[in-house]
Formats: structure tokens, sequence, C-alpha cells
């Protein structure tokens, strides 16, 4: 397996001169300021419609590194996939943009508001959720002996400008902020489909809808961009249509939605755009039928080379799993006639996956 080069960067690039909008979140426009020559090259879209946008991060670990010059780039409303084989990179990358890990090198604008940009490398986790970017982790994490409604309300918390003595004190203002704050998490849960939930122990709750109560959590922060990590791991098809459904909702509010996912039918389905991580670099980024077939891609996933790859598209199978979701799907952004090239069978995954970057014991408090 080789790492992905620049004349591969390159030729992604030119794959997104033209991306596709499909949710019509800008028309495609050169955007300045690229420090050297990246995938981003030629992708559409005003700055105003930026949300985020990483530039050249670099992060290492002793000998390791895991990000190695990635840029990135995404629009207001916009589900942005990034998919990439095990170790390629990505949770390290929603490490460094949620402040969990400082590159070594690069930044990181968030614009909170169009016009607005703030630098988010070198900012803490809790300051950077105040910005507006919310996360759920690859590994769950929730208050295993809190109920549904009080893991939410810990997310909403974040917005409240009453702190915990207020309410005790029970001033009237910082009563009403409760009570909002309940409002605003039986809400989420409702948007979630866990509102029969509200009451019960997180750690009571099926696998599938634990990860859709993560999402609700993180949503109570009221983030403007939202990192999911591997969403549909461990869940069963019906709970990925579910899944696929939610997101394009909170994707129609106006959220971005950035999502590691190893589901092909799911990224296909739902992602505006997908970028494609390989030994911490990005090799490709582009709407999905043209990642799907770009032989850097297909190479990165099956280790073969991408002509034996692309003549053998035949016998790689294709499983039934994919064709669920993506059939299923929301959108109408599915896998092109001709077939996908890259399916689940070509993905590890890593849904149950050892202690990752962004692991740690369940219960932790990430927020605030
Ligand atoms: N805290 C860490 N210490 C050492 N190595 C790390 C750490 N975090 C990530 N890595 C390494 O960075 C690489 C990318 O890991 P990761 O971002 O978790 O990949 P992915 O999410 O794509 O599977 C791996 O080689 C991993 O071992
Ligand atoms: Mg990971």
């Amino acid at each position: 397996m080789s790492r992905g080069g620049s004349h591969r960067a390159r030729r992604a690039g030119d794959a997104v001169a033209h991306p596709s909008d499909p949710r019509g979140t800008g028309a495609a426009q050169t955007v300045p300021g690229a420090r050297r020559p990246s995938v981003l090259d030629g992708v559409g879209g005003d700055p105003g419609d930026l949300v985020v946008e990483a530039r050249d991060l670099s992060l290492r670990f002793g000998g390791v590194t895991s990000l190695d010059g990635v840029s990135l780039r995404q629009r207001r409303g916009e589900i942005l996939a990034v998919i990439g084989p095990n170790g390629a990179g990505k949770t390290s990358l929603f490490n460094c943009l949620t402040g969990a890990y400082r590159p070594q090198q690069g930044s990181v604008i968030f614009w909170p508001q169009p016009g607005r940009p703030a630098e988010l490398v070198g900012r803490r986790p809790h300051s950077i959720t105040r910005l507006g970017v919310a996360r759920t982790f690859q590994n769950i994490r929730l208050f295993p002996a809190l109920s549904a409604l009080e893991n939410v309300q810990i997310g909403t918390e974040v917005r409240q400008k009453y702190g915990p003595l207020s309410v005790v004190l029970g001033l009237p203002h910082a009563r009403r902020a409760e009570r909002e704050g309940v409002h605003r998490a039986v809400e989420l849960l409702d948007l979630v489909g866990l509102r029969h939930r509200t009451h019960e122990l997180a750690s009571s709750l099926p696998y599938g809808e634990q990860r859709r109560l993560e999402i609700a959590r993180a949503l109570g922060t009221e983030p403007r961009l939202l990192l999911l990590d591997e969403p549909a791991a461990g869940t069963n098809p019906a709970e990925k249509r579910d899944l696929a459904a939610l997101i394009t909702r909170i994707a129609d509010t106006g959220v971005s939605v950035l999502l590691i996912e190893h589901d092909m039918g799911l990224v296909m389905s739902l992602a505006t755009s997908v970028a494609v991580l390989n030994f911490g670099r990005m090799i490709a980024y582009g709407p999905p039928a043209e990642v799907q077939r770009d032989p850097a891609v297909i190479e990165a996933y099956l280790g073969a080379s991408a002509d034996a790859a692309t003549s053998a598209a035949g016998p790689v199978p294709t499983s039934s799993a994919s064709a669920g979701p993506t059939s299923a799907g929301p959108t109408s952004a599915g896998p092109t006639s001709a077939g996908p090239l890259l399916d689940d069978a070509a993905f590890d995954g890593d849904a149950q996956g050892g202690p990752g970057p962004g692991s740690g014991p369940v219960g932790r408090k990430e927020l605030g």
C-alpha cells in the first residue's frame, strides 16, 4: 500500500473542480488563500459559505505521523464524509478540530457566523464547544448512571448563562433557564427518536439508541458544526436507515456534519463530498461518485494496483448491507448506475476499536 503522493492529491483536486452541490449550499467559486498545491485547489465555495477550513495540519506522535499536511474545507449545511482505512488519521483529524490534540503544524479556521472566523488550534475543547463545534466519539461516551434526559442536559448546559449555584439558590432567572434547558433536551430526544426513553438510564439503552443519545447531547450544545465519529458502528440495518434520516434532518437545519463512516452505503447516500485519508494524507476529495472511482482510493482500500482493481471491478464483492441503507437513503445521491467499485467489504471497520485517541472511560465529561 503506497502513500498518496502529491500527484495523486492534485489529480483528486482536479476531480473536484466542479463539485456537485445537491444541497444548493452555494455556487462554485474560487477560494483564494491556498498556501501550497493541495486537494483543495479548485474546490468551489464562497468563503462566506465556509464553516470550517483546516490548512496543512500535521500531527505526530514520536515516530508516528497521524496527519501529514491535511487540508479540508467544508461549507455550511454540507455533509462531508471522511473515510479511510484503519489508522488513516480520521479520529486524529477530529481530535485536532475539537482541541483534544494540538497539531504541530497548521491551522483550523472555524466560522461560527459568516465573516467571523476563529482559529481553533490552541483553544481548549470547552472553548471550541462554546464556539459551536460538537462531536460524538468512536467509542460511545455517555454518563451511564444518568438518564437519557440528564445526558442531553449536560449538552444544553454549555449554553446556559446561569451556573448550578444559581439554580440551587432558586434564583428565578436560573430556574427559568433550567426549565428551558429541560424543554430543549426533551425536544432533542424527540428529534433523535428517543422521547420514550427520557427517564431511562443511558446504560439501559440498546447500542444504536446510545449512539443517537450521544448525537442529541452533542446537538444540545447548539453546534454549527457537528462531528460524528463512526455513528453507525455496531448498528443494525434498520438503525442505519434511521441514522441516515436523522443526519439529513440535522443538515437540513443548517448544521454542517462532518462524518467518519465505514459504511459506504451510508456515505454514498448521505455525503455531499467525501474526503479520503490514507496514512495521514488526504489522497482524494470530491463528490462521492468520483471519489469512489478514484484509482488512488481503490488502491488504498484494496491494496492492489489501481489498474488491477479497476479491471477487477466485477469480482469486487458487493455486500447487501451497502445496498440496504443506500436504497432507503433520504437523498437521491446514491451509487451511480455503474455500481460502486468500493463497498463495505473493502473496509475493515474499527467499530469495536481498541483504545483510540478519542477513547476514554465511559462517562468522562468532555464538555464545558
Ligand atoms: N495518542 C496517540 N498516541 C500515539 N499514536 C496515536 C495517538 N493517536 C493516534 N495515534 C496514531 O495515529 C494514527 C492514526 O490514528 P487514528 O486517527 O485513530 O486513525 P483512524 O481514526 O483513521 O482509524 C495511528 O497510527 C494511531 O496509532
Ligand atoms: Mg478512528
